[in-house]
């Protein structure tokens, strides 16, 4: 397998947690006889820096041409005072929208030996296995108008939340599918009672679940879906929502797996590579000082072994090997441990390359 992997680290602990993810890539690759390409972008704010734009026309290229892409995070202090146009943040968006990568999928498993790190009661958190599928490319995030004008004097600021059927219909069919090789649900999670495109987004969600007679979907609102997924976490299979609902809800449900360090996602469009980043920021506060928990980088990692690269055996190898360094207890401090980043990764290496012998 020949694949060209577009690694941008961004800013704050991005390329600290991105090192341990391309490390744990290439030693799949030497043990499995692949070839990995590595090419390496300036991106957020560290590209702001060098070029004065979060994400070059020649970088976005490089992504769309590539099979896949490794994200770290974006973003921090530093770079919060740019034009809102130029903002790391802004950046991140035009790649997702620039790939078309309209399926964010971020599942949340915990792990039994965590437990203790959620503060969560041990009974709630058994038989959680959720996969949130968030819509990545419109609503709020892309909507226009989105400007801030002065009427009478004051300042009044505007932001559009737009979903066209078609936006709607390809994200939670993606979802159905997805439910189909787990427990056939899908929980579609919207504000119907108050918002006109949540009321599109229930009724095409209804239209495109009645395509999968084999799929149970049911219809939530967004409000005591937060509340669920703290009291009953486990009665959730896959669940599908717009953009921002599915950024707020899985950082929410990341407390279910005992850190936010912890969770993976995968984004995906029809065809074309596929983006691969941890759903955390680059954590300015914990920046640069080697503790930052790569496990959900390099399992993002192991998400790209799957979904772009077609490599299973070696997407679940990876998986395994992080939950052996999970049992050994080998913990960056966010899940109660004093390993450093490093010793994460070389922990994971090391369960990765006895686990192939
Ligand atoms: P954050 O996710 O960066 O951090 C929230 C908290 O979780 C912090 O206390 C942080 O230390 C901790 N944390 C996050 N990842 C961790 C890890 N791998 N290991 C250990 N602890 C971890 O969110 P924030 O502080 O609200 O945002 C900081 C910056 O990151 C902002 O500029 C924001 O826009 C940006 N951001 C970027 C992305 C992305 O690039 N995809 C995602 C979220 C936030
Ligand atoms: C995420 C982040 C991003 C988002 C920001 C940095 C644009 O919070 O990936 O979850 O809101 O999508
Ligand atoms: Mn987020």
């Amino acid at each position: 397998m020949n694949a060209d992997i577009v690694v941008l680290p961004g800013d704050g602990i991005g390329p600290e947690v991105t090192r341990e993810a391309v490390m744990v890539l290439r030693a799949i690759a030497e043990q499995f006889g692949h070839t990995f390409t590595f090419t390496e972008y300036a991106f957020g704010g560290a590209s702001i820096d060098k070029h004065g734009v979060p994400a070059t026309p020649e970088t976005l290229q490089a992504c769309a041409q590539s099979t896949a892409v490794l994200l770290g995070a974006v973003g921090g202090p530093r770079w919060d005072s740019v034009k809102p146009e130029i903002r790391a943040e802004a950046g991140l968006l035009a790649l997702r929208k620039h790939l078309g990568v309209f399926a964010n999928l971020r599942p949340v498993r915990p792990n039994p030996c965590l437990a203790s790190a959620s503060p969560l009661k041990e009974h709630l958190l058994k038989g959680v296995d959720l996969l949130v599928v968030r819509e990545l490319t419109g609503g709020l995030y892309f909507g226009t108008p989105r400007v801030t004008r002065l009427v009478n004097g004051i300042a009044v600021a505007t932001d559009t939340l737009t979903y066209t059927a078609t936006e709607i219909a390809r994200v939670v069919r993606l979802a159905c599918t997805l439910a189909r090789s787990r427990k056939k649900r899908v929980t579609s999670v919207d504000k119907a009672n108050v918002l006109e495109s949540s009321r599109l987004w229930r009724k095409t969600a209804t239209e495109v679940g009645s395509e999968f007679p084999d799929v149970a979907m049911d219809h939530a609102l967004v409000d005591s879906t937060a509340m669920r997924i703290v009291t009953s976490p486990a009665s959730f299979d896959v669940m599908v929502t717009e953009n921002m609902f599915g950024d707020i809800l899985t950082d929410e449900a990341s407390v279910l797996a005992g850190s936010l360090g912890l969770l993976p996602s995968a984004s995906l469009g029809d065809g074309g590579p596929g983006l691969y980043e941890p759903i955390h920021g680059s954590a300015p506060d914990i920046a640069g000082r080697g503790i930052a928990n790569p496990m959900g980088t390099i399992l993002s990692a192991a998400m790209m072994l799957r979904y772009s690269l077609g490599l299973p055996e070696e997407a679940a190898l990876v998986e395994r090997a992080v939950d052996q360094v999970i049992a050994d207890k080998v913990l960056t401090p966010d899940l109660g441990g004093t390993a450093g980043t490093d010793l994460v990764g070389a922990s994971i290496l090391a369960r990765l390359r006895a686990a192939n012998q």
